[in-house]
């Protein structure tokens, strides 16, 4: 059980203090934060229980061929697993898939979490796979501008693919019913893996998926936005207001060259010489609403109730005051003594092919936005509270810069995406869209039922994946209604799924 405890892990990640761009860091340490909780969950639901019949989950890996689409081309890669056999009714019981996305997983992938809970009731196998190219499955070239050729979803849904048979010897299973589960990207691939391969799994539940694929995704501030003036989560008009308020000041300074003001205010660790540092400080500064909406109440270096409680208070003085304020709360929540606002180290870091054997690969993502999803985040709609700097351009541009990409590039990948997948209108069935309303990715998600068999609960107040998490005693009632309804639709495919004895 020694690897379940992965303080290493942990202190490896605390120590990535000067990474690039700020928004990284939020999705870092809320990562770090699950894997705590998670450890805690494990520990005092299911160790100190019943120690005796505890055992850890299976880790192992199986070599997958790095190219899927070319059988010729012989390389192959080591690809990492979990299995976690506790729960199973051997051998009939089903088996719930979990699927990696962006960034590594861990034991807890198998050990903590709603399609636990879920697998715990129905007697399921657990089975994780990660994602190739993130965490430990990486093939033997790294992250060489070639060896990023092969990877892409279309892999990835071929890695499952290939898992599933591995699984399925390994486990001398018959007509097992397969669930797969996700959250974020990878809730999407758990939608196109039943799409493509219904034969594969029988249904799906996909969590915050933003599954229609976009370049100049300017509904992620839309939604930051209203989740600022909402007061279902501490949020206000004013609020929103402020902040608003806040970042014009921002840009008349940038504007009228008064740099040093804001180096010295939003203590950047160095000068903001050129241009591109001015886009880069101010998506730094955004990243801190960003991250404190989409995660919300599991940000614990700022939820939307906290950020507000800061924006709308007078005494501090005037919303650009008030911004500051937050930016000095922040750097000492997350130990940080300054802000690194270099866009010259931000390219470093994404062209380097050093390789991120924890949390999320940042290098590999970006290249996916650039070679299948867009998802920019931009500040180009007139209800976007932040600075007006951050436009489509200059994020196309390190697609380029990066990966020698062009913008055309870039938007006739996502334009084929789409065409691939069915964008927000899938054409499947048995797949459960499950996305919050806080949630700035429920604006690429499917929000109502598009058939009796493809449904989806959009939840009043919750932020991203929030429904994945373990049940908790502080879960709003519109989450664990929607527990309920996730619970009530996983009963209902396996008591429809056809059954046959498993021994064959
Ligand atoms: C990559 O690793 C090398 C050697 O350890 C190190 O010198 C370099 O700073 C690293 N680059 C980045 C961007 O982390
Ligand atoms: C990858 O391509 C970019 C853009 O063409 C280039 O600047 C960079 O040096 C390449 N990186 C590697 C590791 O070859
Ligand atoms: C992508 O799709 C959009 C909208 O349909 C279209 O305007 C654009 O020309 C397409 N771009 C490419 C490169 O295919
Ligand atoms: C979606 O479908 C479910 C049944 O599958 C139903 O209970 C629910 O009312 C539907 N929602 C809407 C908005 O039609
Ligand atoms: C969410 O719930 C609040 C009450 O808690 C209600 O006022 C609001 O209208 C609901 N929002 C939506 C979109 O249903």
């Amino acid at each position: 059980m020694g690897r379940l405890i992965p303080w290493a892990v942990l202190l490896v990640l605390l120590s990535l203090t000067e990474a690039g761009r700020n928004f990284w860091l939020v999705q870092q340490r809320v990562l770090q934060q699950r894997e705590v909780l998670a450890m805690k969950e494990v520990v005092s639901r299911r160790l100190l229980l019943r120690p005796a019949s505890w055992r850890a989950p299976i880790e192992g890996s199986l070599s997958q061929p790095l190219d899927h689409f070319n059988r010729e081309e012989g390389h192959t890669f080591q690809q990492r697993f979990w299995i976690n056999e506790e729960h199973w009714n051997r051998p009939a019981g089903p088996v719930f898939l979990y699927i990696g996305g962006e960034n590594a997983l861990s034991p807890y992938a198998v050990l903590s979490g709603h399609h636990v809970e879920l697998a715990e009731e129905h007697g399921a196998l657990l089975v994780a796979l990660e994602h190739r190219f993130y965490g430990a499955s990486i093939n033997p070239d790294g992250l060489t501008n070639t060896s990023l050729r092969f990877l892409s979803s279309q892999q990835a849904l071929a890695d499952l693919a290939s898992f599933h048979l591995f699984v399925t010897q390994k486990y001398s299973l018959g007509q097992n019913t397969w669930i797969c589960f996700g959250g974020s990207y990878p809730g999407s691939l758990a939608a196109w893996f039943r799409l493509k391969f219904p034969h594969l799994v029988f249904a799906a539940v996909a969590s915050s998926a933003p599954v229609r694929a976009q370049l100049d995704f300017t509904g992620y501030n839309r939604v930051v936005a209203a989740s600022l003036s909402d007061p279902v989560v501490g949020g206000s008009a004013q609020c929103c207001q402020a902040v608003a308020e806040a970042f014009a000041a921002v840009d008349e300074h940038l504007a009228a060259g008064r740099l040093a003001e804001l180096e010295k205010d939003f203590r950047s660790c160095r000068p903001l010489t050129e241009p591109s540092d001015h886009w880069e400080f101010a998506s730094n500064l955004a990243d801190i609403f960003m991250g404190a909406v989409q995660y919300n109440e599991e940000f614990l270096c700022g939820s939307v109730t906290k950020q507000c409680s800061v924006m709308t208070r007078d005494s501090l003085g005037s919303p650009y005051q008030r911004l500051v304020v937050i930016m000095n709360g922040y750097l000492e929540c997350m130990a940080l003594a300054c802000m690194d606002n270099s866009h010259q180290h931000t390219l470093e870091e994404l062209r380097s092919t050093n390789l991120t054997l924890t949390g999320v690969g940042e290098r590999q993502w970006y290249f996916q936005t650039c070679t299948e999803f867009g998802y920019y985040q931009t500040c180009e709609d007139a209800t976007c509270p932040f600075s007006r700097l951050l436009t489509l351009a200059p994020a196309l541009d390190l697609c380029s810069q990066i990966f020698g990409l062009a913008p055309q590039h870039v938007e006739g990948a996502v334009n084929f995406t789409n065409q691939y997948y069915g964008a927000d209108h899938p054409k499947a069935s048995r797949v459960l869209f499950v996305n919050g309303n806080i949630d700035p990715w429920h604006a690429l998600g499917v929000l109502r039922n598009q058939s009796r068999s493809e449904p989806a609960i959009l939840i009043n107040g919750t932020a991203h994946c929030a429904d994945m998490n373990p049940t908790r005693p502080s879960d709003r009632p519109t989450l664990v209604w929607a527990r309920q309804r996730i619970n009530s639709y996983v009963g209902q495919w396996l008591r429809s799924a056809p059954k046959e004895p498993s021994a064959s």
